[in-house]
């Protein structure tokens, strides 16, 4: 019989029992019976739990390399699958070759058995996605990217990359890092003292994108439905536990789309990529749901069974007025929903998913489209329990002389956005989109809480590590 190389996934399924099998992965433990065997729990990543193995003292090397296998070194493992006594596990393997492949020095290797703290583990980045939370995490992930690309290849959307490095700012907001290379001991100065860009590479002062929206609307407007999915940067300087100044947006856009048909793209994109994941992550969602948050696995169930609660910004208020409750931000017609108002209204009044629409103009981006009433845009804002914003997103400005007048509103200069305003000269259409932040939604469906826990490599203020 020869042997195939087979995951540590495929090792636990009843389907592998009597095949001869290599697995390669990493030692979690290890621990020595007195009947001459020694117990290796090995993982490689391809699912949460581990595969035992079970390795026999009359194995050549068993004194040199079996007994001295320390957690964290690496093997290759040659054995048969072997239906388990045991009630944990469906399978075991019982080894015929143990291969030492990576040693591993256990006096300073960080991960010991013990359970490690989020915050420890963020320090050693470059190894959590050995442990069991960063391990599910980083599935959990996979799946919800997958389910994108999925959930937008089946409605027809084209997939389609908007550029990194941009000169428009998209939210208007001036949140953006600066692309340059110029010498910053040495920069060149037009005549009135002002830094002379033209010398600078693109010629005009360029930034890391903060969205893909402006993008996509060009591309919708001609190709009918599209999305982008990809990274964008914020420079703003909020250290909170859902912002990263480097993070992944999901943006459709498409023509002929108004508000509604928006509202029903998200709330059925929201639910796909949930019951793909309770469908295909089972085993992480359960960790989860034990270790992490006991009401997970409800509060999703609950998000797929109900319909969102769709309420308007005016109506909002008056509900959070009419609460009775002490906010720390004061409620007010006109000022912003904050993160507190956003979870009363998910967590204790409605008790699930609300959409809320039709902002004050006031406090909404320059293309957002202007409502009959004069004071409100067609904004929509997803929240979530626990999150909060998850996603947003609008009507956008289809008319050109409002739209220009919304950017003189927001001080925005109409000429660096001509090609965007052009979209407004030639075949207008009503068109609609939203972003959905990945981190957000990896956040909402494995109830992790701190958002650097679930990027591999977080990027926040002051913190550009690994
Ligand atoms: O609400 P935002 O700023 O909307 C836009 O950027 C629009 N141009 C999207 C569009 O209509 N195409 O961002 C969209 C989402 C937020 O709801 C949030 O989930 C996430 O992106 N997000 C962040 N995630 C992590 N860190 C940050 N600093 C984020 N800022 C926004
Ligand atoms: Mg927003």
């Amino acid at each position: 019989m020869s042997s195939v190389k087979i995951s540590v996934s495929a090792a636990r399924r009843k389907e592998s029992i009597g095949k001869l099998v290599v697995l390669e992965g990493w030692v979690r433990t290890r621990r020595d019976s007195k009947g001459g065997f020694s117990f290796i729990e090995l993982n490689d990543g391809s699912c949460f739990g581990n595969v035992q193995i079970i390795a026999p003292n009359t194995l050549g090397n068993y004194e040199t390399d079996v007994l001295t296998l320390a957690v964290g070194s690496s093997v290759r493992i040659e054995g048969v699958v072997k239906e388990s006594p045991g009630s944990g596990q469906p399978t075991e393997v019982e080894a015929s070759g143990v291969t030492l492949v990576g040693t591993c020095d256990a006096a300073s290797y960080p991960l010991q058995k013990k359970r490690h703290s989020l915050e420890f583990l963020r320090e050693k980045a470059h190894l959590r996605c050995r442990t069991n939370t960063f391990g599910a995490v980083s599935r959990v992930r996979n799946r919800v990217c997958y389910s994108i690309h999925q959930f937008f290849q089946e409605e027809c959307f084209y997939y389609f990359h908007a550029p990194l490095i941009t000169a428009s700012d998209c939210e208007g907001a001036g949140q953006m890092f600066q692309v340059t290379t110029l010498d910053q001991t040495n920069l060149p100065h037009t005549d009135n003292g002002r830094v002379d860009y033209t010398k600078d590479f693109f010629g005009r002062p360029s930034y890391l994108t903060v969205s893909g929206q402006l993008e996509a609307e060009t591309v919708a407007c001609g190709l009918g439905k599209c999305y982008t999915f990809g990274p964008t940067f914020r420079a703003e300087n909020s250290n909170t536990s859902r912002h990263l100044s480097e993070f992944w947006m999901i943006e459709p856009e498409a023509a002929f789309y108004d508000l509604t048909d928006n509202m029903n793209l998200a709330e059925a994109f929201i639910k796909r990529i949930i019951s793909d994941v309770l469908r295909d992550c089972q085993e992480d969602m359960e960790f989860f749901n034990k270790f992490v948050d006991t009401e997970l696995l409800a509060t999703l169930r609950n998000v797929i069974d109900n319909e969102f609660v769709r309420l308007s910004y005016t109506d909002a208020i008056d509900i959070l007025l009419k609460s009775g409750k002490k906010f720390e931000f004061k409620v007010e017609w006109g000022t912003d929903i904050q993160s507190e108002h956003e979870r009363y209204l998910t967590e204790v009044h409605f008790k699930k998913p609300v959409i809320l629409y039709d902002y004050p103009r006031t406090i909404k981006a320059f293309y957002m489209r202007l409502n009959e009433d004069g004071k409100t845009v067609a904004a929509m804002d997803v929240l979530v329990p626990k999150i909060g914003e998850i996603i947003g997103g609008s009507q956008r400005e289809e008319r050109l002389s409002v739209l220009e007048e919304r950017m003189q509103d927001q001080k925005l200069d109409p000429s660096n956005y001509w090609w965007y305003t052009d979209l407004r000269r030639y075949g207008t259409v009503p068109h609609s989109g939203f972003g959905l932040g990945l981190e957000r939604m990896v956040m909402f469906v494995t109830g992790i809480t701190n958002i650097r826990d679930v990027i591999p490599y977080p990027r926040s203020p002051g913190n550009c590590d690994f």
